[in-house]
């Protein structure tokens, strides 16, 4: 794995923001957290609602905090859940990983780190719109 990203430094920031998840219908918190490509470490939690199809997965949170803090690329991103193991990411947030990281964007949701794009192969990105 390439040594200029700090997966430790990850993990600490994940394991963090999994204290701030509101998860009181699966109890399961999750944390996650993201470099840019700037450099800065940006992070998002689970946030769950009473119409459980409403909830927001930990890496949605990311997302939103990497715009809401100046945008940029996700150059690589780490989840865990709240006792700190690996938790990998469904499938509805490998598309939005894809998006905000491209395929290269690496993620380690299961001890390893891999290109999101291992995750979700043939991902519909935005050169499938040209097929519109
Ligand atoms: N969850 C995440 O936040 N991220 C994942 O990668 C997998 C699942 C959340 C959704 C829900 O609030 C809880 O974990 C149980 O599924």
């Amino acid at each position: 794995m390439p040594p200029s990203i700090p997966w430790e430094d990850l993990r600490a920031a994940a394991l963090a923001a999994s204290k701030n998840a509101y998860a009181p219908y699966s109890n399961f918190h999750v944390g996650a957290a993201g470099l840019v490509d700037d450099g800065r470490i940006i992070t998002g939690c689970n946030v769950e609602n009473v119409s459980y199809g409403l909830g927001l997965c930990a890496e949605c949170g990311l997302v939103s905090a990497l715009h809401a803090s100046g945008g940029g690329r996700l150059v690589a991103v780490l989840t865990v859940s709240g006792s700190g193991q690996p938790c990998v990411p469904c499938g509805r947030c490998r598309q939005l990983l894809l998006e905000n990281g491209g395929p290269g964007c690496l993620v380690d949701g299961d001890g390893t780190p891999v290109p999101i794009s291992e995750l979700l192969p043939g991902g519909f990105d935005q050169a499938r719109l040209a097929d519109g």
